[in-house]
């Protein structure tokens, strides 16, 4: 037999083994491989995008198989089907998803050795309450980021590979943050205070959403967008340095969940004239139970207690304060909506009225 790909040497090669064995040299013939294409690597070294050449760069709409082959790899016609639900390219991608994964790739840090836990030094107590509270509701909620994703991994199709790898380093992610809110909890004396009704009601809605990109919307735009606002304000919430830089580090990492789920969700939109309405039906859902659990007093005690620095001031300053980071949050959240094509000012299930949130703010937002 001649080898006869282009690119590659040409010599006789046997057609049995030494026993007398049929051989296979398709590998060795090139059939359609991109042959002698060669990626350049960037400054910041060899990147997802820059293997993104030829047709590798091509995601299909409607993958022709649901095989965990490697995209732009021959593929045999008969490979076994992997039982994939998500087969639309609408239902999982985002335009910059590759580019969020090498920044997650290159940002991951440690909860063990970035944070400055031998700072910690003894609080008062109803600080330290506070901030244990708090860090209780947030390792309850952390890991919701992490089994929603994990649901739905094994249902995607593996042509969406990069939208897969994203996830796979938000479930780390979220397990680092979990790690960090536990530790913090113990590490100065304090420890894990109350787990409530509310979150968790909060937590199914999100779990049980019925498809991805409803679980995006509800996960990422929401639950993450609402988190992501609130370590924003990390520098008033913290009482001392470590809670500062623990708000700091995690912060970088939602805001690229809630960047990969914003330009998802757009991208639905403008590829799925159905996705709109989809994604509304699980807001209005998602809404009504965060205001739920929004409402409740647990966590809204322990936040003004640490916005005001401790509970002598909570009346004064502590709830005032608290009142108006729940707006600020809400008037991001609806931002956020616009920024991925969703118009929700006119349907949100938010009492903007009662709040005092300002439609136009959402708009210049
Ligand atoms: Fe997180
Ligand atoms: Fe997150």
């Amino acid at each position: 037999m001649t080898e006869t790909a282009p690119g590659t040497m040409s010599r006789e090669l046997p057609e049995t083994d030494p026993m007398g064995m049929p051989l296979d040299w398709e590998w060795l013939r090139g059939a359609r491989s991109e042959w002698g294409v060669r990626p350049k690597p960037s400054s910041r070294g060899l990147t997802m995008m820059d293997i993104a050449v030829g047709s590798y760069r091509e995601v299909p709409e409607y993958p022709p198989q649901r095989t965990m082959a490697p995209r732009g790899a021959d593929v045999d016609p008969d490979m076994p089907d992997m039982g994939y639900i998500v087969n639309r390219k609408s239902e999982v991608w985002a335009e910059n998803v590759a580019e969020l994964y090498e920044e997650a790739v290159s940002r991951q840090w440690s909860a063990t050795r970035d944070i400055p836990w031998g700072q910690l030094t003894e609080l008062p107590s109803d600080l330290e309450h506070a901030v244990c509270q708090l860090c209780t509701m947030l390792t309850e909620v952390e890991m919701i980021a992490t089994d929603l994703p994990a649901k739905w991994m094994w249902r995607i199709n593996h042509d969406f590979l990069e939208t897969k790898m994203f996830l796979a380093t938000q479930i780390m992610d979220e397990a680092r943050h979990a790690e960090v809110f536990r530790k913090r909890a113990l590490a100065n004396g304090g420890g894990l205070l109350k787990a409530r009704r509310g979150g968790e009601l909060l937590l199914r809605e999100i779990l049980q959403a019925k498809s991805f990109t409803q679980a995006s919307a509800l996960l990422h735009l929401l639950g993450e967008g609402l988190i992501l606002d609130l370590f924003r304000e990390g520098e008033l919430i913290a009482p001392t340095d470590v809670e500062k830089r623990i708000f700091r580090l995690v912060m970088q990492d939602e805001a690229r969940h809630v960047a990969f789920g914003t330009l998802h969700l757009r991208y639905s939109i403008e590829h799925d004239p159905d996705a709109a309405e989809e994604i509304h039906e699980a807001l209005d859902a998602g809404e009504e139970v965060l205001f739920q659990f929004g409402a409740q007093p647990t966590n809204n005690t322990a936040m003004a207690t640490l916005l005001a620095g401790g509970v002598e001031r909570i009346a004064e300053d502590g709830f005032p304060l608290s009142q108006r980071l729940s707006v600020k949050m809400l008037t991001s959240y609806l931002a956020r909506c616009e920024r991925a094509g969703l118009n929700r000012l006119e349907r949100t299930k938010i009492p903007m009225d009662l709040l005092g949130i300002d439609p136009t703010a959402v708009e210049v937002a």
